[in-house]
């Protein structure tokens, strides 16, 4: 045994040491061969000319039979495998059986924000070469969610599923897709927020459910009413399932990492979004991940796999571990001592029914023997998997894709989505006497500096592809105005003050001075945590230096997932207007310029809250806890359980209008008549505060399809610019609830408003799914009484009270 073991992670790839025994074997011939030249130059498994090659006759094979259900067809295909051809199949490189038809699958692909060829080198299935040199690369999730726009992230993911399914005609991608990533960032130092749609679960929630419907969905058959048959486009996956945002911090690694989580928070926080993925977005795939939760590594526990994701929430599809997961188990938590056979056999046990890795490979036959599984316990696993290859068209060709090629990857419409994309992430942090947007008619020379000033690679962060182009933030001034450009330091980690000096000297003599910031991979990573929010080595004194020597305005744009601690520059006169931009994706130099420039008005929203770096030295990252350990000392996690002072808070963004909110029409109330069999249930109350008699009840007793409230708030553009507006609406749940958020934000809804224009946004709102809380006893509960609707960050704000009749 390697004395230390390198996780195929699904990213670490690119970052590998060493290789181990699980690499060792995956043959050379796997390594050169691109998955697809194994189908032989045919698009799907059962074409009869295929079969013909093979010396078959395909008419012989019911599994080709397509009159026959799935299931039938499945069954047939599984029913002629041996024991060892069977177990074959449930590695993420798929061997096949040619004696019967079935070609090799490589199940790993990845399409975080546009295809990736994250590990091309390794038996990952889409790559890029000659014929596709790349793809159109989308914004960092981070950012496309600052956007707020629902429909934007559909949008994305349908884009990117076309751009998948023309490179899977042409021989360079799979079908299934082990994105997108959904954990929920619990604390600012996790390295992988710029993979996430940020901290707050329903946000979350519901960006998984709209990228990923983006991605899977056909047209007209959303609404099947058969999920085991309903076709994909391509298949999604929401991982890494669940309590994982631990990469390696302060020597300890997510391989390690024992997370200590209590079942309220589990159900509020970190099972809500995988919840939502799972039942809204009818996601094919759940990927588990490498850390243990109480005790238990995931990938290992039949009540977080088999019970929730498979009973609870009725998953249609399959279940993958996070790459080399059983290695970690065996390897790293040692969890009972398991031989690999035992390993094996726990992970089919508890519903695992694909290794991304070689240990199902390797050992399921073993297991089998040594009596540690049944055999149709691996029967279960395919029947998972080959049910979503039948929906894909794997096997029959998929007629509605057929045509797309080459002309639909980076074509005009995407490389257009990916910049307006960029555009609507930006947020607007600061903007002293409107001096955003800058004019071309006054501003001629534009100094931009900065070690993202020429940003390119870092724009596009990490599970990305090769873009079709870049436009840098020099490429996008340069449409506005003759750019100065100096690095101002030779790095993000930026060590060196010896290039501050030529970057004062090119401020002083521009007309405006532009500087680009910030952060990048070498900082916020997977399997990289930070230590601190503050921007790195020199960056700070450089931007003070430019900013007290111009004397013409300085705008500060920071590139960035997790938030920086940039009070200095906040409370900085002489730096009058601040921008997030994320990481923005191919296109991001133009959409930042379009936005200085006021080609495009800012409307969006920190998905994240912007901690004061002192926050860091309240708590270790490895408190799971969202609420404040009073015991300890530790102040809440997010903003539902953070109540002190932060550098921008949770939602935060300005524009270059104004808008104005009235609530036109509301219900306030709603009585809830129970019958003899709704109980009530109790629930705590800080001391002192009134108890109403029926405190609560279980969301699970009540007939919720009925219990709607409905109201309108009438948004108004009283600026003088057209722009765009994000609808926050928020719920504090009655006073007195002991532990419960602060709020929670329960919907939200982007509007476009030209100037003066005023609209009037409706909002119904279910009550079991709004109103509720989790107790902690990991009881869903309807509590009584009356608890108030926020919209945005205290515009508008108005009671909402829930009340039981017997
Ligand atoms: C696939 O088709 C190409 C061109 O039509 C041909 O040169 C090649 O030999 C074929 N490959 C296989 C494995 O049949
Ligand atoms: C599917 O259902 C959703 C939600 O009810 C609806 O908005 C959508 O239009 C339906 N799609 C089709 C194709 O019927
Ligand atoms: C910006 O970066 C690109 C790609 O790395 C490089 O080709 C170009 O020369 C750089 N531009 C400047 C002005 O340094
Ligand atoms: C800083 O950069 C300058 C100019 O590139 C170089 O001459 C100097 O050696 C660098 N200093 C350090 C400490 O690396
Ligand atoms: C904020 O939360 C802490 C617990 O972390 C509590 O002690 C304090 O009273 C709260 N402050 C306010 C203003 O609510
Ligand atoms: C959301 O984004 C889409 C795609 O760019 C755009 O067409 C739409 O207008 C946006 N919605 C709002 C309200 O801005």
């Amino acid at each position: 045994m390697a004395n230390f073991c390198v996780i195929l992670s699904t990213v670490t790839l690119a970052l590998f040491l060493t290789l181990n025994e699980a690499t060792n074997s995956l043959s050379t011939s796997d390594i050169n061969d691109t998955p697809y030249t194994l189908m032989h130059n045919y698009t799907h498994v059962c074409d009869p000319a295929r079969f013909n090659d093979l010396g078959l006759d395909m008419t012989s094979f019911a599994y080709c039979d397509s009159s026959l259900p799935y299931d039938t067809r499945v069954k047939d295909l599984i029913d002629r495998m041996t024991l060892e051809e069977k177990a074959q199949q449930i590695g993420d490189t798929a061997y096949g059986v040619p004696r019967i038809g079935l070609p090799k699958y490589e199940w790993w692909s990845e399409a975080l924000h546009g295809v990736s060829n994250v590990g091309q080198w390794n038996s990952i299935a889409s790559f890029f070469d000659d014929e596709i040199p790349g793809a159109t690369s989308f914004p960092t999730p981070i950012s496309t969610t600052a956007s707020f726009n629902q429909s934007m992230w559909k949008m994305i993911g349908q884009a990117v599923s076309t751009e998948a399914r023309a490179m899977y005609n042409l021989g360079h991608a799979g079908l299934t897709f082990w994105s997108p990533n959904i954990n929920v960032v619990r604390d600012p130092r996790w390295g992988r927020a710029l993979e996430t749609p940020g901290e707050d679960p329903y946000v979350v929630g519901t960006y998984a459910s709209n990228y990923v419907r983006g991605l899977q969905d056909v047209e007209g058959t959303e609404n099947a009413t058969d999920l085991n048959s309903r076709p994909l486009k391509v298949a999604a996956c929401c991982k890494h399932y669940a309590a994982y945002d631990v990469d390696a911090w302060l020597g300890l690694e997510r391989y390690n990492f024992d997370a200590r989580v209590t079942e309220q928070d589990m159900l509020e926080t970190f099972l809500k979004p995988f919840e939502m993925c799972v039942k809204d977005g009818d996601v094919t795939s759940v990927m588990c991940s490498y850390n243990k939760i109480n005790g238990i590594p995931a990938c290992a526990d039949p009540k977080l796999l088999k019970d929730t994701i498979r009973g609870e929430w009725d998953l249609h599809g399959y279940i993958v571990s996070d790459c080399d997961s059983i290695e970690v188990i065996i390897n790293h938590h040692k969890w009972l001592k398991d031989l690999p056979e035992d390993a094996v056999a726990q992970g089919l046990k508890a519903g695992l029914d694909l290794d991304c890795g070689n240990y199902y490979t390797n050992y399921a036959n073993n297991a089998v023997v040594q009596g540690k599984i049944k055999e149709g316990d691996i029967d279960i696993a395919l029947k998972n998997l080959y049910v979503v290859l039948m929906r894909l068209g794997f096997f029959d060709g998929s007629l509605q894709f057929e045509t797309l090629a080459k002309d639909d990857i980076c074509s005009d419409e995407h490389i257009e989505l990916a910049t307006e994309a960029a555009r609507q992430g930006i947020v607007l942090l600061k903007n002293d006497n409107n001096i955003l947007p800058l004019s071309s008619d006054n501003i001629k020379t534009i100094a931009v500096i900065g070690p993202h000033a020429n940003a390119t690679s870092a724009m596009i962060g990490n599970y990305a592809g090769i873009p079709c182009k870049y436009s840098s933030p020099i490429d996008g001034f340069s449409a506005y105005g003759n750019v100065q450009y100096e690095m101002g330091c030779d790095s993000v980690a930026c060590n060196n003050d010896s290039l501050i000096f030529p970057a004062v000297q090119a401020a002083k003599q521009a007309d405006a001075t532009i500087l680009v910031m910030g952060l990048d991979l070498s900082v916020e990573a997977e399997s990289l945590d930070r230590v601190d929010l503050l921007l790195p080595g020199y960056q700070t004194q450089l931007i003070n230096q430019v900013a007290s020597e111009s004397k013409n305005p300085v705008i500060l744009v920071v590139l960035s997932a997790g938030g920086v601690d940039i009070s200095f520059a906040k409370n900085n006169a002489n730096i009058k207007a601040i921008l997030w931009a994320g990481y923005p994706g191919e296109e991001g130099g133009r959409g930042i310029a379009d936005v200085v420039f006021g080609e495009h008005n800012p409307g969006g929203r920190l998905p994240l809250t912007w901690h004061e770096n002192s926050y860091v030295d309240m708590l270790p990252m490895t408190s799971m806890t969202l609420r404040p350990l009073e015991s300890l000392g530790y102040p809440g996690r997010t903003y539902r359980f953070f109540n002190g002072s932060t550098v921008y808070p949770f939602g935060y963004g300005l524009s270059y209008t104004e808008f104005s909110y009235k609530l036109s029409s509301s219900e306030k109330s709603l009585n809830i008549q129970l019958n003899k069999f709704q109980h009530c249930r109790d629930l705590d109350y800080t001391d002192g505060s009134f108890k109403p008699p029926c405190p609560a009840v279980l969301i699970d007793d009540l007939q919720c399809d009925d219990q709607n409230v409905e109201f309108e708030v009438e948004v108004h553009n009283i600026g003088e610019k057209d722009g765009r507006e994000v609808v926050m609406l928020y719920y504090t749940p009655p006073n007195g609830i002991q532990e419960a958020p602060l709020k929670q934000l329960i919907a939200f809804e982007k509007v476009f408003l030209a100037a003066g224009e005023s609209q009037k946004v409706q909002f119904q709102l279910n009550a079991c799914k709004s109103l509720g809380v989790v107790s902690f006893n990991g009881n869903n509960l309807l509590p009584s009484g009356s608890g108030t609707i926020v919209i945005g960050n205290d515009l508008l704000s108005f009671p909402m009270s829930v009340n039981f009749q017997y």
